[in-house]
């Protein structure tokens, strides 16, 4: 049985306010009936905004536009706020192919929405130990039926591990300082036990002064890269894009919303490469170059938000929108 929004009983952490929701709906280019599908559907705050667009033209049908996420909590919120005919489905957007097989969707045709990252009901709900303001367990996982967690990343991979993966995934210059510390605390249990052990070691580093020097909390880039590791985000990211791209008919468009560096490299490099001319690439690369000769590098600089929407949603701040589409 579908539960109502007053029935979630942490109904306060399911707020989540989507980002450059006006500038998505102009890339995507909606038109009627054509079959729109967002990845990365969450709270559904998106999705609301592009079924709505589809309604206003008479152009939404039982089977054009669909929301996928690999978190349950989220669709199950999702769902009671969008109208029945939105086709929801738990999974993660690395299995593209298989889903859309599925869903029996051989192609689309309107566009592919991604919004990336975790969701603001995510990081408040401390249940799901993203957050380190605020106690929970150590779990970071967007998908609860997985089994890796962060628990055992902080507990049993090795010091050298640990370090590689909050240099690489967070771009932590203390990596080193921050893995040893951990190996030597564990075991450890809580988000909050983690931070404070990040929080010792820019003490010893810098002294007290290392708020002043470093505006952002010293947990924010070790808690990204745990997370990263945890979800596999990267290698997700790489995969999804490489088959959302042949999935696209001509016009049809593809939105990415990244929220930090490593995600919007990956989404920049992809889109260029997308629009240079087949005979640019070199002949063993030639199946990318026939896929990729066939796209139109929309955006060529990133779309950002506005000085009103990052006073209004600080999540906002550091969103860069990308866009190409099919020729
Ligand atoms: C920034 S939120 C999206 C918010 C949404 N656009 C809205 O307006 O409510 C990102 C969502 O993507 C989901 N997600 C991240 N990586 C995913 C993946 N590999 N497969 C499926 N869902 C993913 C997360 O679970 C989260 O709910």
């Amino acid at each position: 049985m579908i539960k109502k929004p007053e029935q979630f009983p942490e109904n306060n952490y399911f707020i989540h306010k989507p980002v450059l929701i006006n500038e998505v709906i102009e890339y995507l280019n909606i038109r009627p009936k054509l079959t729109y599908l967002d990845l990365t559907c969450g709270l559904g705050g998106h999705l609301q905004a592009i079924s709505q667009k589809l309604s206003d033209c008479n152009g939404l049908t039982n089977h054009n536009l669909i929301g996928i996420d690999q978190d349950t909590q989220a669709l199950a919120y999702a769902k009671t706020r969008l109208p029945d005919n939105v086709i929801l489905k738990h999974g993660n957007f690395r299995y593209l192919n298989q889903l859309l097989n599925d869903l029996k969707i051989p192609q689309i045709d309107g566009g592919i929405l991604v919004d990336l990252g975790v969701s603001s009901y995510q990081l408040a709900n401390p249940d799901r130990g993203f957050s380190f303001e605020k106690s929970g367990p150590l779990d970071m996982r967007m998908d609860l039926n997985q089994s890796l967690t962060a628990q055992t990343i902080v507990n049993d991979y090795t010091e050298f591990n640990l370090a590689r993966i909050i240099y690489e995934y967070g771009e932590e210059i203390l990596s080193r300082a921050i893995a040893k510390a951990i190996v030597k605390a564990r075991p450890l249990y809580t988000t909050t036990d983690l931070a404070l052990i990040i929080q010792n070691c820019y003490l010893a580093k810098y002294g007290s002064g290392y708020r002043q020097k470093f505006k952002i909390n010293p947990a924010t880039k070790t808690f990204q890269a745990i997370r990263i590791e945890v979800n596999q985000e990267l290698i997700a990211i790489k995969e999804m894009l490489s088959t959302a791209i042949t999935l696209l008919a001509p016009k049809a468009r593809m939105v990415v919303i990244s929220f930090h560096g490593l995600e919007d490299i990956l989404v920049k490099h992809f889109f260029r490469q997308a629009k240079i001319h087949k005979n640019k690439y070199p002949n063993d690369n030639l199946k990318l170059a026939n896929q990729a000769a066939l796209f139109q590098n929309l955006t060529p600089k990133p779309i950002q938000s506005s000085q009103k929407e990052i006073l209004a949603n600080t999540r906002a701040r550091s969103a860069k929108l990308r866009a190409i589409e099919k020729i």
